[in-house]
């Protein structure tokens, strides 16, 4: 019988249960509990950021980002095209116009130039997408956004464990959103969280996470009684999730130690498969060794050839993004072609990290 290598395979560390079973001996479900702030010391320890909160959804934090951030109707909001639909969908929810800038084709993240091409005097906010939990040049962007006066957020859902320069995503910006959903490293199901580096906007997030409450100040018995200070929503992470995601952080270097080497096999396996099975492009191991191992891909003009050949050989290959300027509800948005993020869209294949195969 053929055996099947699934794309991905969620990671279980073994203490989930045990963390679990402690929530419900102790009868404390809801946000805010002993293991919601274990875990906030883990991520602290790991991005060495100070103000981080537990979210529902990376899509949840970056819709707090866009309400914390204030953005009116008419406000400019530069992000990629090639992006999951939460990036775009949060600022379009507050009425942002949306600027599609176009990607480089090795990092698949935008450019500078680009950014700087849909720059106006309108624009409020630049979203920038580490693909793959990678950037090469978020230091830059940083400082083009501080020189000119333009929030920047960092989508950094697939980016938990990568880096730039040492510096862990998501803590260049003024916030970074980063994603717990199933299909990351590390998961919990459904989750995420918010890490807050411009001071000025944490009074504003802590209550937009609490429903528009100061409940966070109450509970550090900073007022008596809390109220209705901000728009908000329910954007906390529930203590059960919490627990399962601490059993997961205890084990994130271990998690990207392992996915690395089996990127690292996969790709050298990927560099010597018959023709009918080798992309035409893949990244160099150096482009790799940057990331969390989060997605191991290549680029392919015969892709639906390309998979149904892997699907032959019982490996699950998938293709990636559809350009939001082309999707049926993001084309309200659309300026201009977009070459690269149209090119990368019709040929990004995208292999499995987790397990070791060969053909
Ligand atoms: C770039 C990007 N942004 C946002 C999200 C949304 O994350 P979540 O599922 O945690 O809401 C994803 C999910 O895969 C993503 O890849």
């Amino acid at each position: 019988m053929l055996l099947i290598i699934p794309f991905h395979i969620p990671y279980i560390s073994g203490k989930e249960n045990e963390y679990i079973a402690n929530v419900i001996a102790k009868k404390s479900f809801s946000g805010i509990g002993d293991y919601h702030h274990k875990a906030i010391q883990l991520l602290k320890g790991l991005t060495k950021v100070e103000s981080i909160y537990l979210t529902t959804s990376c899509t949840s934090a970056l819709e707090i980002a866009a309400l914390a951030l204030d953005i009116q109707t008419g406000d400019e909001v530069i992000l990629p095209s090639f992006t999951f639909v939460s990036t775009a969908n949060a600022f379009a929810l507050r009425g942002a116009k949306l600027l599609f800038a176009d990607i480089d084709e090795h990092s698949l993240n935008i450019s500078l130039q680009e950014i700087e091409r849909l720059t106006t005097a309108n624009t409020k906010a630049i979203v920038v997408v580490h693909y793959n939990g990678y950037s090469d040049n978020i230091s830059q962007i940083k400082e083009f956004a501080q020189n000119n006066n333009i929030f920047l957020i960092e989508d950094a859902a697939q980016a938990i464990n990568g880096y730039c320069n040492n510096e862990h995503l998501g803590t260049f910006g003024d916030i970074g959103c980063i994603s717990f959903h199933e299909t990351k490293n590390i998961h919990c199901g459904e989750g995420g969280c918010i890490l807050v580096n411009n001071q000025n906007l944490i009074d504003k997030i802590e209550h937009i996470i609490e429903k528009g409450t100061n409940r966070l100040d109450f509970l550090k018995s900073k007022t008596k009684f809390y109220e209705w200070k901000d728009l908000g929503f329910s954007a906390d992470m529930d203590e059960i999730r919490a627990a399962f995601l601490t059993a997961q952080l205890e084990d994130i270097q271990k998690v990207t130690n392992q996915r690395m080497r089996n990127l690292l096999h996969n790709l050298s396996q990927l560099q010597n498969v018959p023709n009918r099975l080798q992309p035409d492009y893949l990244p160099t191991e150096k482009y790799f060794a940057q990331t969390n191992a989060h997605i191991l891909w290549g680029l392919s003009k015969n892709r639906e050839q390309l998979i149904q050949n892997f699907k032959t050989a019982g490996i699950t290959v998938y293709s990636h993004y559809t350009p939001l300027h082309l999707s049926s509800f993001g084309k309200q948005f659309y300026e201009s072609p977009l070459p690269v993020t149209e090119k990368v869209s019709r040929q990004i294949v995208r292999f499995p990290v987790h397990t070791k195969f060969s053909i």
